[in-house]
Parts: structure tokens; sequence; C-alpha cells
């Protein structure tokens, strides 16, 4: 074969195999080969084409670069309107059974008469693009505009890799536009907002902007450096194939033509299943690698959705039924600080009443100081509370363009606001503290909730409001104290009812049998949390060890550094720790001893794993002991240090990380094998 002949050979045959795995990447969400091997491919190909450049194809993979910024877009025209869809705001089991409700109204149908058939989809929160194919070949990509006529930011558009520049298969139609949303996953755009903060720039507010942003800019360089992706959920104008008779078919034929489609979406049967999909995904909906705001349902049959029509330029076939907002402007209208347990001092925004994240919010955390500042959140601004999931209340931003004349900047105050003891913050600390230990009834409530929570004494009826009460009538000041209660004591507290007096006196009787273990947990060492506490109480065996354990004993124990050792000579060392201990023991609190269980080591002494995602059996818990028992430390983040990363479903950046450091990640079933293989070898 002749040189040249050859080469286009081989072009052809690297196009064909980075489509492949474009494909496999974006679409089926299935790499099969390493990113180092794709760029490998890749590279090969640029090569090949500046070698020969009559070779170039206008579609070739290596295309995707943008060329020169221009001064402003072209307009489109689109052929067939984008059109938007009307939004149901009831965020309750409501919104479906509203849709639902004027679809058989609309089609006139009698009450007996079967479920609709629906799409229901994912809301993706991005901008709307429209894909001109023209046989096979990406020719046209425009926005939405107001409808009728887009911006040309085919350029643009041509960068994003998760779009193909030609359709697979054989027999695409003539003329498709795909429609669809271009979005940024949320792992890339935290990761580019690290670059920017690393480099120096302001960082982005959030995916969307961000997205839609890199879209429309001038110059497709800049577009090419944003990490964008592409979900399609339907199509405008086509020709030349034979389109299916439903939607949920329309998007199959998108996806086998090599074109991302999510795969959350579901043919569904009337309003009951709807319901059931806005509650499943509303569930997962941070657990998400992307935002969304809602779902979409849509009459599956195309023949129905013709019947149904338009008004108003709203199609009567679908609707976007909306989550509720997980970020809301708010007035801030004072910054207060909270002391914790351990004294932390932490600055609080109490926030003029808003519903966002389905609750009501009127404080939010603003961490430390530091934050306050980096944010330059004042009192009297307007800010944007972020409440997603169970994740505490935070201000994202302020809204600097509101902000009073009269705006007041925070002051650390000096003095606890609950004790009056000094607040201190060491010069190498993003936490303020109180130093007045167990004098401040703050930290005292807290010492108390800590130590009657479930994994500590596990005091049942104890809670926030009696400790709170017990606390500010002086019945108790240490945790020790609480052995002294009597059931008239508590009686004699508002909303107490002599039965629950009884109740709780009871359980803190029965929390006097306790483990050595739950013991020192609920003492609360700072950083101290379940997992050390049982490392200490197997290393030692009992308490007295543990309390005067050197700096250097403390060292041997697994998984305790410095700090960790600092923290819990500090605890031995503080005469007022020694006596509530003291006093404890004196009232009758007792744990198992025994003894010190140095274990000897194991077949994975020495490795060091991490775990991310869910695993199809095991716990996490589980997963952890039985490498435990192998000797083998389970960390929290994954390191050059990390030896394996034991990976489930849905794992996240840790994943990633141990990918781009060449970390092993074993699956279950690789964990059980290396367990097996580990022991048999010991
Ligand atoms: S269907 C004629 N499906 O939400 C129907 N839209 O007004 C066209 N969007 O800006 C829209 N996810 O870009 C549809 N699964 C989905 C969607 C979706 C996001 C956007 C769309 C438009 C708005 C709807």
């Amino acid at each position: 074969m002749a040189p040249q002949a050859a080469a286009a050979q081989r072009a052809a045959a690297l196009r064909d195999a980075i489509r492949i795995h474009d494909r496999n990447y974006y679409v089926l969400d299935q790499p099969t080969i390493s990113d180092a091997e794709y760029d490998a491919l890749f590279r090969e190909l640029q090569s090949l084409e500046r070698e020969h450049p009559a070779l170039v194809t206008p579609d070739s993979p290596t295309q995707r670069v943008g060329g020169a910024p221009r001064s402003e877009f072209a307009q489109v025209r689109h052929a067939v309107p984008m059109l938007s869809i009307r939004t149901e705001t009831n965020t309750t089991a409501a919104g479906a059974e509203l849709f639902d409700a004027r679809i058989r109204r609309d089609l006139e149908l009698p009450p007996d008469a079967p479920p609709v058939e629906y799409m229901a989809e994912l809301k993706f929160d991005g901008l709307a693009i429209s894909l001109r194919y023209e046989k096979g070949t990406l020719t046209v990509a425009a926005t939405r505009g107001d409808g009728e006529v887009g911006e040309d930011v085919t350029r643009n558009i041509q960068t994003i890799r998760a779009i193909p520049l030609r359709l697979a298969g054989r027999h695409v139609p003539d003329l498709l536009e795909v429609r669809g949303e271009v979005y940024m996953s949320k792992k890339d755009f935290e990761a580019l907002n690290a670059r920017q903060e690393a480099a120096g720039f302001r960082s982005f507010i959030n995916p969307r902007n961000t997205a839609a942003g890199a879209v429309r800019q001038l110059d497709p360089a800049i577009t090419a450096q944003r990490p964008l992706r592409f979900f399609a959920y339907g199509i405008g104008e086509s020709s030349g194939w034979v389109m299916p008779a439903t939607h949920s078919g329309l998007l199959d034929a998108l996806e086998a033509f090599g074109v991302p489609v999510n795969r959350d979406r579901r043919v569904l049967h009337g309003a009951g299943e709807l319901v059931a999909y806005y509650d499943a995904i509303a569930a997962r909906r941070d657990k998400l690698p992307f935002e969304i705001d809602g779902v979409v349902y849509k009459v599956n049959s195309l023949a129905l959705q013709r019947t149904l029509g338009y008004v108003t330029r709203e199609p009567r076939w679908a609707v976007a039924h909306k989550f509720p907002a997980q970020e809301m402007p708010t007035l801030v209208q004072a910054i207060d600080v909270q002391v914790g347990r351990t004294g932390a001092v932490t600055p609080i925004a109490r926030l003029a009443p808003v519903f966002v994240g389905g609750a009501n919010v009127t404080n939010a955390t603003l961490h430390n100081e530091d934050e306050v500042r980096r944010k330059d959140v004042r009192v009297g601004d307007w800010v944007i509370v972020r409440r997603a999931g169970d994740v505490i209340p935070e201000v994202v931003r302020v809204l600097v363009e509101r902000r009073p004349a009269d705006a007041r900047e925070f002051v650390m105050p000096t003095v606890c606001p609950e004790c009056g003891s000094a607040i201190v913050r060491l010069p190498d600390e993003a936490i303020a503290r109180c130093s007045g230990g167990l004098v401040c009834p703050a930290q005292r409530k807290q010492a108390l909730r800590h130590f009657a929570s479930r994994h500590a004494l596990d005091i049942e009826g104890l809670g926030e409001k009696l400790i709170e009460q017990l606390v500010d009538a002086g019945l108790v000041g240490t945790v020790a104290d609480l052995y002294r209660l009597r059931a008239p004591d508590l009686a004699r507290l508002e909303r107490m009812a002599d039965k629950s007096a009884a109740n709780v006196i009871e359980a803190i009787a029965r929390s006097r049998n306790t483990t050595l273990a739950r013991f020192i947990y609920a003492l609360g060492i700072r950083h101290v949390g379940e997992a050390t506490a049982r490392d200490l109480a197997q290393h030692f065996g009992a308490l007295a060890p543990l309390q005067a354990a050197s700096e250097a004993e403390l060292l041997e124990v697994r998984d305790i550094g410095p700090v960790l050792a600092e923290s819990i000579r500090d605890f031995f060392a503080e005469g007022h720790n020694r006596q509530v201990i003291a006093a404890l023991q004196g009232a009758g609190v007792r744990w198992d001893e025994h003894a010190p269980r140095r274990a000897g080591p194991g077949p994975l002494t020495g490795k060091t794993f991490v775990l991310t995602g869910t695993l199809p059996t095991l716990s996490r818990d589980e997963a952890k002991a039985l490498l435990e028992e192998a000797g083998a430390s389970v960390t929290g983040s994954v390191s050059k240090k990390t030896d394996y990363v034991v990976a489930g479903a849905d794992a996240g950046s840790k994943l990633a990380r141990a990918q781009e450091l060449g970390i092993a990640i074993l699956d279950e079933d690789g964990l059980h094998a290396l367990l097996k293989r580990s022991h048999g070898a010991s």
C-alpha cells in the first residue's frame, strides 16, 4: 500500500476508535480505556494529520479546537421554534396530579379510561442548544435565543467532546435537529473553580451560569477549556428517516446515534407513577453528578402530543415539575456567634426567614471569621442562602449590588456571650475558641448532649431541651452530676411528667454499665471520634494506662498522629477533667477492662485503604472491620500513601483521585479476593 493510503487508513481507524471511546465515555458512561490510552490515540491522529494535511476532515475529533475569536455571533432562524414548557411550581405530589388531570381533561378521557403513558425525565439546569445534523454531520449549533432566532455557536459547541461531530450508525436521518441541554457536572465545576482560585482568578458562581457563559464565549478557545457536557431531550426539524411513534422511542434513537441521553428517564403510567418518580429523584437529587431543578413529564405518544398541541407557545403535553429551590435570597439581620462543645466559636448569620431546600431557614453558618471576611458578609446585606439535603444552611455569596450604605462588618467578640470568658484564636488556627472550658454553660450543655448521645452512653430521653433546663436550673454542672439526679428534681421541671422523669432516671442508671470505648468517646476529647475511641480502648485495655500515657505511647496506637496525641494528653492533664472522671467512677459508672490487646500484625498490616461509594453487599462499617481485622488501616482521603481504594456504586471524587494517582482500585469482589489471598498467605 502507498504510504499515503496507509496513513489515510490509519487516520480513519483512529477517528473511529476515538468516536467509539467518546461514546463509551459520554453516552454509555462506561469507558473501556484509560485517559492515557485515549490521549495516545488522539496524539497519534494529530501527528498523522500534521504530516498529511490532506487527510484532515471537518468532523475529525482533532478539529474540536474552535479557531479564532470573533466579534459577534451570527443569527440562526430555527426551522422549528425552540419552545419552553410550562412550569409546575407546586413542589408536592399535587404538581404531578394536576398535570395528569389536565391531560386527561384535554384528551377528553372518561374517568375509567386507562392511565396515560408518560415519559419522565430530569430537568437539567444548563443552557438549551439545538444541534443540526445534515447527513449525519454536525453543521450548525444554535442557542435558543427568543425561541425563533438564536445565536450560531457552532464552533464553540464543536469543542464539547460529549457532542458527536458525526452521528453513529449506517442509517442516520438526512436531517436531524437534536435539542438538549449543555451543562457542567458538579465535580468539573468544583475542579474548574479550584483551578481558577489557584491561578488567582475569581471563582464562578454556579455550574449553570458557568456552562451558559462558556457556550456564549466569542473566543471558542475559552469554551474549549471549560469541561462542558450535553444531554439530549428532544428534536426539532427532521427528515429522511422513520420517526419513532413515541418520545421514548425518539430518545432511544438519539442514543443509538451516539448522542448522550440521560439514563434516569422512565416510561410511566398515570399520576401515581409520576409522583413516585418525582419523590425518588428528589431523594437522589444531591447525589446526582450534575444539578437539576426538577423533573419533566411528557405525554409519550407523539400522536397524542399532536392532538394536544400548543397554547401560547407552550406545549400542552409537557410540564416541568420543579423541586424546592436550594438557593434563595434573604436578608442578614445580625451576625451572632455560637459556642460549641469544644468551645469553638462559630459566626452565625441570623436571617429573615426564607423557605429554601424544603424548610424554613432562619440561621446559616458562616463557618469562621476568615470565611466571613472572604465572603464579605455584613449585617444588612442581601445574601444567597443554600440548603441542600441534610447539610446545614450556608451563605453562598453576598448580593453586593443590593448592599445598603449602612451595612455593618462583623467583629469577632472578645468575650464569650455565654460565660464571659475570653475568646482566643491561636495564630495558626481558623477557629476562635471560648477559653471558659467547663464553666461555660454552652460547652457544658454540648458536653452533656454528647455524653448522652446514642454512640456514647446512650441515655434515652435526655435530649437537648431537658439538658437545657437542667443546666439553666443549676441542677447539673458536669456530666457526673447526672448520676445524682432524683426523679422529683426532674418532675419539678416544666413539661416533665412523673412518668417520663422516672424513665429518664432509669435510663441514666442503666448507662452506668458501659464499655471502655463508649466511655472514652463520651468524654468528648477533641478529635477523638468513635473509631479512635475504639482503637484507644483496644490498645490500652483500661482507663488508667490511657490517662497516664505519654505522647510516645499514644503515637503507637494505630492512626494516632501528633495532633490527636496532644489533644488526648491535654485532656487528661486538665485537673478538672480528672475530677469529673473520678466523680463518674464514684457514681458507679463501670466499663469492661481487659489486658491491653496489642493486635499482632495481620496480613495487611502497613497497608492503607480508602472506602468510597456503596458496595453491593457490605456496609462501609463491615468492610472497614474486615480490613482492620486483617491489620490494614482505613482512612478517609486518598493520597500518595494510599495502597488501595475500594470503590462501589456512585463513587465520586475519591475514585477519580485514585485513578489520577494510579492507585489500585478494587470492587467488593476484588476486596474479598484480596482478603482471601492475604489470609491464605499469612
Ligand atoms: S423539553 C417543547 N426536557 O428546561 C419542549 N426541557 O422550558 C422543550 N430543560 O430551557 C423542552 N431539561 O432547555 C425539556 N428533560 C428536559 C429538559 C428541558 C431541561 C430545559 C430546556 C428549557 C426549559 C424548559
